[in-house]
């Protein structure tokens, strides 16, 4: 096995018809044997990935490579992809042996190849012993199951998942996150799972592409995402967060809601205008007297583990509060937050110049 990357994709454009783009120069790289996941909003692309990456359509421009070489127009059962398609597409005529062995039966193979191939395919779903069973007495999560299974049988180097969760209930669709993650960290093989789901992303993902009208806004770890997001796109689809205006007035000192902090942040330029991002969790509740800032609480609904508490500041910017502490509505509570819970966000920076900038700082930081 080589080292380079499973699938690549360079500066690709996806045009259908006459409109405007759906993807605009989009390039990635998916390494091997990781979970990868697409995220974003309906409408911005994601399925046109997998579309793409499956052979059911071709760029427009770019190149799309599988293994090293160019396979723009290499037709789709030429291709080591399997999908799982978001309704599962099974055949409700056919038992899941047969549901699971069609793709095999196609390619011909030997009678006793195909046996051992299914069955080996329904033990690692957890579903032996379920071949005679129809697809129509299988339960949601069970039909999930079958695909999968249908999937992997075909020993393919990636799978493609389109929001294979989403038809499912809050409790079943939390089981299969924690099922697929397991079961493609034994199969070894590339996921590339599609979702509009920040929770669900963050929570499986070795990786996650956050897509906007066919773009890649930012690519990264779940935790590189989610505490370091690029713009303030990201910061609102990733999780929950505060964002406000704010200008630089040096490195490690930044100007928001009329009052002056540290920050960790350098190599900004004095006076440039930034959006500051601070997590609701990362602020904390204490006297007026010992806040940073000051708020106004407007509302306090309790959450179970946390109140949600929201308020505006003097400059009327709304501030939304994790805490495990109360305020009552119409309260002036002051906020506390440590200059890391304070992330500048610069504005229109392309993820190139985000990750130069990150790098800088992680070595004054870690100076040896
Ligand atoms: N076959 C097609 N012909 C024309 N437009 C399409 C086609 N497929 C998708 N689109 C358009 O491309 C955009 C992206 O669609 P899609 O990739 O399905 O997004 P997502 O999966 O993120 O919801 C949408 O505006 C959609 O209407
Ligand atoms: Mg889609």
């Amino acid at each position: 096995m080589s080292n380079q990357p499973i699938i690549r994709f360079e500066k690709v454009t996806k045009q259908y018809d006459n409109n405007s783009p759906v993807l605009k120069d989009v390039s990635f790289d998916i390494e091997r044997g990781r979970f990868y996941t697409l995220l974003g909003p309906s409408g911005c692309g994601k399925t046109t990935v997998l579309r793409l990456i499956a052979g059911f359509t071709g760029p427009t421009n770019g190149n799309i490579y599988f293994d090293g070489k160019i396979i723009n127009r290499l037709p789709a059962n030429q291709r080591q992809v399997n999908t799982v398609f978001q309704d599962y597409a099974l055949f409700p005529h056919l038992n899941v042996f047969e549901n699971v062995a069609f793709g095999l039966r196609i390619k011909k193979l030997k009678k006793s190849d195909i046996t051992s191939r299914v069955k080996e395919a329904l033990r690692f779903v957890n579903l032996e012993g379920y071949e005679n069973r129809e697809i129509t007495e299988m339960s949601g999560g069970q039909r999930q199951r079958v695909a999968i299974a249908r999937a992997i049988v075909n020993e393919p180097g990636v799978i493609l998942l389109d929001e294979p969760l989403s038809a499912l209930d809050l409790k079943l669709r939390t089981e299969m996150q924690v099922e697929l993650r397991e079961l493609q960290q034994r199969l070894g093989i590339t996921f590339i799972f599609v979702t509009h789901d920040q929770e669900e992303a963050l929570a499986m993902s070795d990786e996650i592409f956050v897509l906007n009208q066919g773009r890649i806004e930012q690519s990264g770890t779940p935790t590189d995402i989610y505490d370091e997001p690029i713009n303030r796109f990201v910061a609102d689809f990733i999780g929950e967060s505060n964002i406000v205006p704010g200008k630089m007035l040096g490195d490690f000192r930044v100007e928001f809601v009329g009052k002056s902090f540290e920050c960790v942040d350098q190599g900004l330029q004095t006076n440039e205008q930034v959006e500051i991002v601070i997590r609701p969790e990362d602020l904390e509740i204490r006297k007026a007297s010992e806040g940073k800032l000051l708020v106004r609480v407007d509302s306090q609904l309790f959450r179970g583990v946390h109140y949600e508490i929201i308020g505006h500041d003097e400059a009327g910017n709304r501030w939304l509060v994790h805490s495990t502490r109360k305020a009552a509505v119409g309260e002036t509570i002051g906020l506390y937050f440590d200059p890391e819970a304070i992330h500048v966000m610069r504005l229109g920076e392309t993820e190139e110049e985000f990750d130069k900038r990150l790098e800088a700082y992680g070595g004054t930081d870690d100076a040896d």
